[in-house]
């Protein structure tokens, strides 16, 4: 954004230099702090600078002054008029000089003056309000920032620790009781052992699940195609969808993790939208690479929604959509959701990739 802050309005001085112009039927000009005619009653005369005015100003002059018939006739460039210093907090920003007599000329350029102060008064206090407004959006996209890294990372790290830690101590709670099974020899007793045996096995199964949903290794280890593909292996065998994907151009290449993150977790919400909501029976999945774009689109022949409405009056309860755009714009992609009544729903994602996060691996 241009820092046009405590500057004049050379469209509004030059409409008030039109109208006190066309009212006094006089020569009137506004200039600048350096002289320089921003506005005048001649078209021709602006960006010319005034050269007396430029004198004045240069010397540091900024009370009002009259010049009369007399210095008209000896000061070079200078006309008998009224002249008036425009200021702006305490400094000297321009001038108003209108000709004529000092009795009609003084009243209307003081208050053509008083008019251009105001005009950059309020100017400067709207742009004030869009500075701050600029720095809080940006506070507040630096803080959400934080705030989904944070939450990544915790989430890393309870996924890692449920891999790690619980899911192995579970894992040798199954091989134990397997064992003991074999050397009790009551029958009912081995029964018992192995139910039990059998709802560590489904815990862990549970354990293994929730894991990956917060965080799955393979993103981290192998990068988003693997994570991906894995995920939607998942998803297929859970749910009755028929599922196209379309990995084509990407093998194993990696981005950076803020981008893997989050198409990762546009996806994992887009088919947990379609599984909550859409009633399809089919859905496409497409992740390609074109020039310097990852693309990622999820489409589904379910029952559409209004997005619009969806918009509207689910913005605090639902936050799925939301959440999804906000991570978008964080890394400066793009998202479109376009859906239609008893069709079906299409999700776009476009996220601009930089030259460092095109790593190949080399096997
Ligand atoms: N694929 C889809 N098909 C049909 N309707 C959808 C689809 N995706 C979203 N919607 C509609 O848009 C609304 C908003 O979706 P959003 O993901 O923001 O919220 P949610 O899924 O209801 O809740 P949350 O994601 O916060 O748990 C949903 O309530 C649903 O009505
Ligand atoms: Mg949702």
């Amino acid at each position: 954004m241009n820092n046009t802050y405590g500057r004049m309005d050379a469209a509004f001085a030059q409409s008030l230099v039109d109208i006190v112009a066309a009212e006094l039927n006089k020569n009137v000009n506004i200039l600048d702090d350096k002289g320089v005619i921003i506005a005048s009653f001649s078209r021709e005369r602006i960006g010319q600078v005034h050269e007396s005015g430029a004198k004045m100003l240069g010397a540091g002059v900024v009370k009002e002054f009259y010049v009369t018939k007399e210095e008209e006739c000896s000061l070079k460039g200078m006309r008998q008029g009224y002249n008036v210093p425009i200021m702006f907090e305490n400094r000297c920003i321009g001038v108003i000089g209108i000709t004529g007599d000092q009795k009609t000329a003084g009243p209307y350029a003081r208050l053509a003056a008083r008019f251009v102060e105001a005009n950059v008064q309020s100017n400067a206090q709207q742009e004030k309000l869009v500075g701050a407004l600029h720095e809080k959006e940006e506070l507040r996209s630096v803080f959400l920032n934080k705030i989904i890294m944070v939450q990544e990372e915790e989430r890393k790290r309870i996924s890692r620790e449920l891999h790690d830690e619980t899911s192995q101590s579970l894992t040798s709670i199954i091989v134990g009781l397997r064992m003991l099974a074999e050397q009790v020899e009551d029958s009912k007793d081995k029964e018992k052992i192995l139910k039990i045996r059998d709802l560590a096995v489904t815990t862990l199964e549970a354990v293994h699940h929730i894991a990956v949903e917060l965080r799955p290794v393979l993103l981290d280890d192998l990068g988003l195609v693997a994570a991906a593909k894995k995920y939607i292996e998942n998803y297929a065998k859970q749910y009755e969808i028929s599922l196209h994907v379309d990995f084509s151009n990407l093998s194993r290449e990696r981005f950076s993790p803020e981008v893997e993150i989050t198409l990762y977790r546009i996806l994992q919400e887009a088919l947990t939208n379609i599984v909550k909501h859409a009633q399809a029976t089919e859905v496409s999945v497409s992740l390609n690479k074109r020039q310097d774009k990852l693309m990622l689109m999820v489409q589904d022949n379910g029952v559409g929604f209004d997005t619009k409405m969806a918009e509207s009056t689910h913005s605090r309860t639902c936050l799925g959509i939301y959440g999804m755009g906000e991570r978008v714009a964080l890394v400066e992609g793009n998202l479109t959701i376009t859906s239609v009544i008893g069709q079906g729903t299409k999700l776009f994602v476009e996220i601009p990739l930089e030259e460092i996060n095109n790593l190949d691996i080399v096997d």
